[in-house]
């Protein structure tokens, strides 16, 4: 990463105040493997954002529009989806609907985004289109009231979708299943991350990798564990997501785990995810 200017000195002994102008942080939940997490990551590690006092938009980039049926918005509801905002018949302020979540929104989806690579394979700017609706998303909006994390819930794909998202973000989040062959395809993700910031955006990097559906009752879990840690070293969060019932029954109630149960393992896990992400955050911005 490029030196970023210091702006103000930091009083590391304050406590964080969501109501100070904090800069927007766009974090991508993408793994091309299909099924391991990014859905759940982005709407729970969303939720425990928000509740720690963060201000949260969670952009739906994927067609199968789980992140928007999960957070309880009905098909009906979609009138401007984010197809809408790829395709530029709508602003990304829009398509923003509030879910059950104080401090959470949400940029639906539509099955539309499907035939979005077809649509505008021959535009100049068609990897770039998401970065330039977040980029107009604050125009003449008060300070203070804007988001403070953006989080980009991604198509199981390396496609069109999956890359403006990359184009958009500062950092990409890789959720990874605790399951044999989890390392298979991580390769070529980080490739791909590579290639979109040579060509597309010089700040991307990797936030961190996100351990889920730990079963402690699995020997190979913990084995997976040991090679992800081994393999990929501090890039992965010490915090590790357990294989929780109660995570995967909340979608279908249309709430967040920490909604759903918030005593559940599943929603002290995002708690603690949710913790880290911020510390990393903080890192950051001190290097
Ligand atoms: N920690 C967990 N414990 C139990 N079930 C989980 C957990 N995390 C996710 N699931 C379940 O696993 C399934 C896949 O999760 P999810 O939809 O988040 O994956 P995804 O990577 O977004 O999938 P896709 O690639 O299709 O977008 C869902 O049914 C979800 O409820
Ligand atoms: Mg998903």
């Amino acid at each position: 990463m490029t030196d970023a200017p210091t702006i103000v000195p930091q009083d590391t002994t304050e406590s964080t105040d969501a109501t100070q102008v904090k800069p927007m942080r766009v974090l991508a939940v993408a793994n091309q493997k299909g099924g391991v997490g990014k859905t759940t990551t982005a709407i729970n590690l969303g939720t425990a954002l928000a509740a720690i006092g963060e201000r949260v938009l969670i952009i739906d980039l994927d067609p199968q529009g789980n992140a928007s049926t999960g957070l309880g918005i009905d098909r009906r509801d979609r009138n401007r989806s984010t197809y809408d905002v790829l395709v530029g018949e709508a602003a990304l302020r829009d398509a923003i609907v509030t879910t059950s979540v104080p401090r959470l929104h949400i940029a639906p989806s539509t099955l539309d985004l499907a035939g979005l690579e077809l649509e505008v394979s021959s535009a100049r700017d068609r990897a770039v289109r998401l970065r330039n609706a977040i980029g107009r998303l604050n125009d003449g909006h008060a300070e203070g009231t804007d988001y403070t994390y953006v989080l980009v819930d991604c198509p199981p794909s390396l496609n069109l979708l999956t890359v403006n998202a990359m184009a958009a973000s500062d950092a990409v989040l890789v959720p990874l299943q605790c399951e044999f062959f989890a390392l298979e395809g991580l390769s070529q993700l980080l490739k791909t991350v590579e290639q979109v910031k040579e060509a597309l955006n010089p700040r991307l990097s990797i936030h961190g990798i996100v351990l889920t559906m730990f079963d402690a009752r699995n020997n190979l879990s913990s084995q997976v564990v040991a090679d992800v840690r081994e393999f990929m070293g501090s890039k992965v969060y010490d915090t590790v997501i357990p294989r929780n019932v109660r995570i995967s029954e909340a979608p279908s109630y249309g709430k967040p785990v920490l909604v759903y149960d918030l005593k559940c393992a599943g929603s002290d896990a995002y708690l603690r995810l949710a913790t880290e992400v911020i510390q990393r955050e903080r890192e950051l911005a001190t290097h």
